[in-house]
């Protein structure tokens, strides 16, 4: 056995993100549901990840694709049912896969009871209590009560017709919680101790970082941040208060009163590792995912930074690192890097600069090496493993993401990232469905090369790349948990060790790399040139230690 089977599995678990919508639609109403998922179980045993991670499936009006929940405890009929989701866990646990849902305590739908017992109640009645409810400003309150934004573009407040208004961080349909309510804490803690005592292995916790607001709510001010874009800033009023800690200490207390290792993993969109950090102390979560990586550009310096200030800031709390390259929220990385400007994750990502999907792709492959090769967990986005690069072309009517109307049609928002994965055939809907379903979002012509039928087998292509690095990820005993060793290399080259006798080295520089004299090449990004890595390829390599 190996030192790293011993540690905990969340150290060092490759998590696949199944974004339930799009992953596999079985009854062919053209939404994703948890019979698809099921379907497909065993590709993704044979994949080679650990857990999934599965994005919220809980009963919903669906305006922001599920992230508006009407009741935690339930599963929207679009998807299943519980005993479906029951199933789903126990079939995930005996292929050998672990199972992560998603929690979201910022913000209810305006449909969740809490909220409909808060508009029938008198303004200072005590169910407005669990939301946040304040007069206006102005001599008649017609002015919001501060001028808070929301993320998805306009005001963050709502007036009601009694002349009150609710904070929305998000949607005006997703009204925030406030969490300064004992009540809030308390349905929250049962929530989590309901889907344990069903199996599941943790919860992804969305916008981890906004459930506590400043007291007195002061304005923003003029640096208010752009639609989608995460805070620079420290001292914000709704962002990374300290008072959400003491949140997730409670939430520690009760995952570990369950056996088996329940794990938690923070959607924490912050000002760096420095801040992240604070998130996975060791009373706190397990795990926070990290954006800076995801944001970080194609390039050495700008890599080689974020992964040593990771390191340093996540390994100082003694938590381990994620990586993720994408998700549903940000554009597809094989678009981001076949673009001159590859920082960033996208929102206002500029679709005039020229897309060069070759070179994207090719730089989506050894970045695929490189974060399966460092230390820590990973994260794959569903599709990332064929190479789907971002569907930019949707029409605009068809458009669902509510940004689109929230940002008065300036951001088109994140439905190019949540199509509807092609499976297998030559035509829409590539079975995500049965034949004749028409998927929520069209699906590219295209996307009949990217099917994972047509890669399967196939050396050159993506999923055979995923599939080889997560064989050699599980065998191999220099990878997953623990550090690495930075090893001189020319500029441009990313080169690190890690024992025993393992290498990476990812070519950033414009010019061929000859690795080490006496390493032995054990997979590749893409083809060598006799024995050097041309430029945007990547390797993993033996080494003597
Ligand atoms: C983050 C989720 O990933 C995103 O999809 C959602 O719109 C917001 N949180 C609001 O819940």
């Amino acid at each position: 056995m190996h030192v790293k089977d011993s540690a905990p599995w969340w150290r060092s678990a490759v998590i696949y993100q199944i974004y339930i919508r799009s992953f596999a639609d079985q009854n062919g109403d053209g939404v994703g549901d948890i019979a698809g998922i099921r379907s497909r179980l065993p590709y993704l045993r044979d994949l080679g990840v650990d857990a999934v991670w599965i994005t919220p499936w809980y009963p919903s009006p669906m305006v922001d694709a599920g992230y508006d929940v009407a009741d935690y405890t339930g599963i929207d009929p679009l998807f299943g049912s519980v005993a479906d989701a029951e199933a789903l866990i126990r079939e995930a646990h005996d292929h050998g896969l672990r199972v992560i849902t998603d929690i979201v305590p910022n913000h209810t739908s305006d449909r969740h009871p809490w909220f409909q017992a808060a508009l029938a109640a008198a303004p200072g009645g005590p169910a407005r209590d669990r939301y946040v409810f304040r007069p206006g400003r102005g001599s008649g309150g017609e002015l919001p009560p501060n001028d808070w934004r929301s993320v998805f573009g306009g005001s963050a407040w709502t007036r009601l017709p009694d002349g009150e208004w609710y904070l929305h961080l998000f949607a005006k349909e997703q009204p925030d919680l406030n969490w300064e309510s004992p009540d809030v804490r308390r349905d929250f803690e049962d929530v989590l101790a309901f889907w344990f005592d069903r199996g599941v292995d943790g919860f992804r916790i969305d916008v981890a970082h906004g459930l506590i607001k400043q007291e007195g709510m002061p304005d923003l001010g003029a640096d208010g941040e752009d639609v989608l874009e995460p805070t620079k800033r420290i001292d914000h009023p709704h962002w990374d208060r300290d008072g959400v800690h003491d949140i997730y200490r409670a939430w520690r207390r009760v995952a570990d009163g369950y056996t088996g290792e329940r794990t938690f993993v923070a959607e924490a969109w912050v000002a760096g590792p420095g801040r992240l950090a604070r998130y996975v102390r060791p009373e706190e979560l397990h795990t926070a995912f990290n954006f800076d990586f995801l944001r970080a550009p194609w390039d050495a310096g700008g890599l080689r930074a974020v992964i040593d200030t990771t390191l340093e800031a996540l390994g100082s709390a003694g938590a381990p690192a994620t990586w993720v390259l994408s998700n549903h929220d940000v554009v597809r990385h094989v678009t981001r890097y076949g673009r001159p400007h590859t920082e960033g994750h996208g929102p206002r990502h500029d679709v005039r600069e020229p897309l060069d999907l070759g070179l994207g792709t090719r730089r989506a492959r050894a970045a695929a090496l490189l974060m399966l090769a460092l230390p820590g967990g990973a994260y794959v986005y569903q599709g990332e493993e064929l190479g789907l690069p971002e569907a930019e072309d949707i029409p605009e009517t068809l458009l669902q993401d509510p940004v689109w109307e929230r940002s008065g049609h300036r951001v088109r928002g994140r439905d190019g990232c949540r199509v509807p994965l092609p499976w297998s055939g030559d035509a829409p809907p590539y079975g995500f469905g049965p034949d004749g379903a028409s998927p929520w979002l069209p699906q590219p012509e295209t996307w009949k090369e990217f099917t994972a039928e047509a890669q399967a087998g196939d050396s050159g292509s993506m999923l055979d790349l995923y599939r080889a690095a997560l064989r050699l990820r599980r065998e191999h005993p220099a990878l997953g948990d623990g550090g690495l060793r930075w090893q001189t290399a020319p500029e441009g080259v990313l080169l690190f060790s890690r024992s025993p006798g393992f290498a990476c080295a990812v070519n950033l520089s414009g010019t061929p790399y000859e690795p080490p004299a006496d390493s032995e090449v054990l997979l590749a990004s893409g083809p060598l040139d006799g024995g050097s890595l041309p430029p945007d390829t990547a390797a993993w390599i033996t080494v003597n230690d």
